[in-house]
């Protein structure tokens, strides 16, 4: 007992020692991004739909949606569901891939043991993709399941027995914006396989081109013909020209084909390169296509891109406080706010778009010009890590926002599988209307949904850990995605 004391209070004063010395530099140490960087991976496997393998981590989950595109003669097995609910939406499943593989290709490096279970996250949804484009000629589909009757109902996936309607876009009723982010993510996933599964590789992006071409010759915004299911949850707000020169240019980095360079410097002017936008997200690509474009001035000096770096400078000066252009929110805490509903996907992509510009800068010595000022890629990191630290739990609340990650995480997690009793632990069925005395119950949720970042807090640093503040209270596969490749780079930091 002596000597288990003695230990222990060596342990405490040397933890004192480290807690004093880190609060000078850091809220966290490279292991503790390590661990959310794995929880940050994890947490897919809670969204998996389909047959899951013998592998699966999560294991409070079964296997669902096994006869998804059965009724329309088509194979639609797999995939991820969203959010909280048991929904396919292709435009949002299309955008977290091509940021998970984005994650992958600029910080893969720094992933280690985590980079086989990055690939397998990025796999699952790509697996479903190519399905989705090359199940019928001319056809792309983008969605399983009827939202507004899966609303209706609070049931675990395993149990789901509401409309598995398929939708798809088409020659006569196109959807460029899905297309064309499906055509990114496979572009984006074959980088990813280049080296370890050449011929899978090689297919993503064979099928990426195709896609991209029936984007670009049909054109037109899938909520012009699919707004009833689509709209208002993912509604294509912004059109579809963003994500034709965001496909543009992901196949052109992934092929290198001269003839996307082309496209993308005939079409950029009408696509959006002139426009300055703030806000990144599964609607609206255009900053990350200006930070993704802007590689190709600062490695070869290429004139006809510097329009892309001055305007992802006017991005990121619009982030930092201080500077001329400065026009961000944030909290009182810190926390970058755009919206009041799952306001984190707005962090998380900003820190990824901040990690890899002031990764493309720094190998080539560039800064980022706001006005008068210079703003080094140092600046950029750190704005970053405020925000990656904040999601952690460095804010007012003391909270982290990441489940399962930290003393003090949200409890209510407004997610159907995980706040109903597994299918393990109750093996019997819970229809439709069984599962809402979950929803409002007081308990946490029974299965953590390990890894999964929610909405966040509001424009007061204030949280409601209640599962039917679903605008806080929600995670989303589109917010974690961005968040692996921010966390992959801390963990390698030193100190
Ligand atoms: C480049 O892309 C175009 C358009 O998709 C295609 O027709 C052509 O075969 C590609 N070239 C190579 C060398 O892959």
């Amino acid at each position: 007992m002596a000597s288990a004391v003695t230990f222990s209070l060596g342990a405490k004063i040397l933890c004192l020692t480290l807690c004093l010395l880190s609060l000078c530099c850091s809220a966290f140490t490279p292991q503790d991004y390590s661990n959310a960087l794995e929880k940050s991976i994890l947490f897919f496997e809670g969204q998996r739909s389909g047959k899951l393998p013998n592998n699966q981590r999560l294991s409070w989950r079964g296997n669902s949606g096994l006869s998804d595109g059965s009724s329309y003669h088509v194979d639609l097995v797999g995939g991820y569901y969203d959010a909280g609910d048991n929904v396919k939406f292709g435009l949002p499943m299309a955008f977290t891939t091509t940021l998970l593989a984005w994650s992958v290709i600029e910080f893969g490096d720094s992933m280690h043991s985590q980079i086989d279970n990055a690939k397998a996250a990025v796999r699952w949804s790509t697996d479903y993709l190519l399905k989705a484009a090359t199940a019928t000629p001319g056809t792309l589909y983008v969605q399983v399941a009827d939202p507004n009757m899966d609303h209706r109902c609070w049931e675990r996936p395993e149990d789901m027995d509401t409309p598995r309607n398929v939708y798809k876009v088409s020659t006569q009723n196109p959807g460029s914006d899905v297309a064309a982010e499906t055509a990114a993510a496979l572009a984006a996933a074959s980088i990813v396989f280049k080296d370890s599964d050449s011929p899978y590789s090689a297919k993503l992006l064979h099928t990426a081109m195709k896609v991209f071409d029936f984007a670009d010759k049909y054109r037109g915004s899938y909520s012009d013909s699919l707004g009833s299911v689509v709209c208002p949850f993912y509604c294509s707000y912004s059109g579809y020209h963003d994500e034709l020169l965001w496909g543009a240019s992901w196949i052109h980095r992934a092929s290198q084909n001269s003839s996307y360079l082309a496209y993308i410097k005939s079409n950029g002017h009408t696509l959006g390169a002139d426009d300055d936008d703030y806000s990144f997200s599964w609607d609206d690509k255009r900053p990350g296509t200006k930070v993704l474009l802007s590689k190709s001035f600062l490695e070869k000096n290429d004139e006809e891109f510097q329009l892309y770096k001055s305007h992802s400078d006017n991005y990121i000066c619009s982030l930092i406080p201080g500077t001329s252009t400065f026009q961000a929110q944030y909290t009182p805490g810190g926390l970058l706010y755009k919206a009041s509903e799952s306001n984190l996907q707005y962090v998380t992509s900003a820190s990824l778009l901040l990690l890899t510009y002031a990764k493309y800068l720094s190998l080539n010595g560039g800064v980022a010009t706001c006005g008068s000022s210079k703003i080094t890629a140092e600046t950029l990191i750190s704005e970053a890590k405020k925000q990656v630290d904040y999601i952690l739990g460095d804010n007012p609340a003391k909270m982290s926002y990441m489940v399962g990650f930290g003393y003090k995480f949200p409890q209510h997690v407004h997610h159907r599988g995980s706040s109903l009793p597994s299918v393990h632990q109750h093996p019997g069925r819970l229809g439709c209307n069984d599962g809402f005395q979950y929803l409002n119950s007081g308990s946490p949720n029974p299965n953590v949904l390990v890894g999964a970042v929610v909405g966040g807090p509001d424009s007061k640093d204030n949280f409601a850990d209640d599962r039917n503040n679903y605008q806080q209270s929600e995670p989303a596969t589109y917010i974690n995605a961005p968040f692996v490749g921010a966390l992959a780079f801390f963990s390698a930091q030193k100190g």
